[in-house]
């Protein structure tokens, strides 16, 4: 017999709670389009609130619905990466990215495809056995949930991983616990690059050459073992309920969010008594994602240094397990630079009570 693929989760209306309701589950309206290759996948749709007093409709664009907590602001700010096309020839990208090159916003979206579209699913890519080698976000995550105990298997809830990139974080825990694994990320380019590897098999990403040279990889790569699926979502509000995660991961992300301590807070809320979380970081500070007050570690000697442990403690009722201070990271930026990064990585348990 067949075992049965867990279904994934469905989301609550983020609105909702941003302003302080009760969140429900978002309906899909009538009259969406179905996925070419599965009548029951939406491609194209609307995900409605019930509450009428929110009146949330929230797209479903290339599969990949846009749950974000402020749609107003979101689009206001990222509604041209929703919106900009990703299927252009090669020699028209690499005319547009003559143009639109170093410092322009299709130049950073590339940028970020070709780094993690390469590390997440460069493995698969025959053409592909350059160095650095691929798949370095997912030997840390690995090495750290083999530490903090995570059974090889079916987990009790949801599997989250926040700021899930190109996805291939989310296709290794599906086929390692079977799902459900819902990958969150607010990076529209990247989330549709790890919606169609996860849903089709297919990846077809820019990999950067030097400059604003781009060559685009496309190859097949297999679908997960287990249910997964892709939401563009804040991992400082996620749509799922409160104590229905049994795994998160929050790979390289918590110095790339406003509010560390707050994804702290919504990793405590989501896990259920029992869950685990793994944190991996290489406190890499920027201005532009992070107010220096919020910086862990990183603002005068006084600071003491970077501790993950210490920052769990002081900010959350999590229990933390081993903290590893200098974990290999590498991220290549192109054919003759690759940035190597020293990542602290914690797991922590949530202890039941
Ligand atoms: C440094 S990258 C790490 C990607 C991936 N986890 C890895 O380690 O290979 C950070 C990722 O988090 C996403 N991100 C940043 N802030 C986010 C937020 N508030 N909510 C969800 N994703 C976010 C970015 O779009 C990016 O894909």
């Amino acid at each position: 017999m067949v075992p049965a693929v867990p279904a994934l989760p469905r989301p609550l209306c983020p609105v909702c709670r941003a302003r302080g309701r009760a969140p429900g589950p978002l309906a899909i309206e009538p009259g969406w389009r179905a996925a070419d290759d599965d009548a029951r996948t939406v491609e194209q749709g609307v995900l409605a609130c019930g509450d009428a007093a929110c009146g949330a409709r929230l797209p479903v664009i290339d599969g990949v619905p846009v749950l974000v907590p402020d749609p107003d602001r979101y689009f206001a700010e990222a509604g041209v990466y929703v919106l900009a096309r990703d299927d252009l020839d090669p020699a028209v990208a690499d005319a547009v990215g003559r143009y639109l090159s170093g410092g322009s916003w299709y130049d950073a979206v590339r940028q970020h495809l070709s780094s993690y579209g390469r590390d997440h699913w460069g493995e698969f890519d025959p053409d592909d056995r350059d160095d650095p080698p691929c798949g370095s976000t997912g030997a840390l995550v690995e090495a750290a949930i083999a530490r903090a105990g995570v059974p090889d298997g079916p987990l009790a809830g949801t599997v989250v991983d926040l700021g899930c990139a190109a996805g291939g974080i989310t296709r290794a825990l599906a086929d390692r616990t079977g799902g459900p694994v819902v990958g969150i990320d607010l990076s529209a380019p990247l989330a549709r690059l790890a919606r169609r590897a996860l849903a089709r098999g297919e990846v077809r990403y820019p990999r950067r050459r030097v400059g604003s040279v781009y060559d685009l990889r496309g190859f097949p790569v297999p679908r997960p073992r287990g249910s997964a699926t892709v939401w563009i979502a804040d991992a400082l509000a996620v749509p799922l309920p409160d104590a229905s995660a049994a795994l998160v991961v929050a790979p390289n992300l918590l110095d790339c969010v406003a509010d560390p301590a707050a994804l702290l807070r919504e990793i405590e809320r989501l896990l259920m008594p029992g869950g685990m979380a793994v944190l991996t970081t290489p406190f890499d500070w920027s201005h532009a994602a992070t107010p220096p007050p919020n910086w862990i570690g990183g603002r005068s000697i006084a600071d003491g240094g970077p501790s993950l442990v210490t920052f769990v403690r002081q900010n959350s009722n999590l229990s933390p397990l081993v903290e590893e201070s200098a974990v290999p990271w590498t991220v290549r930026l192109h054919d003759r630079a690759t940035m190597t990064y020293s990542v602290r990585s914690l797991a922590v348990h949530k202890i039941v009570v």
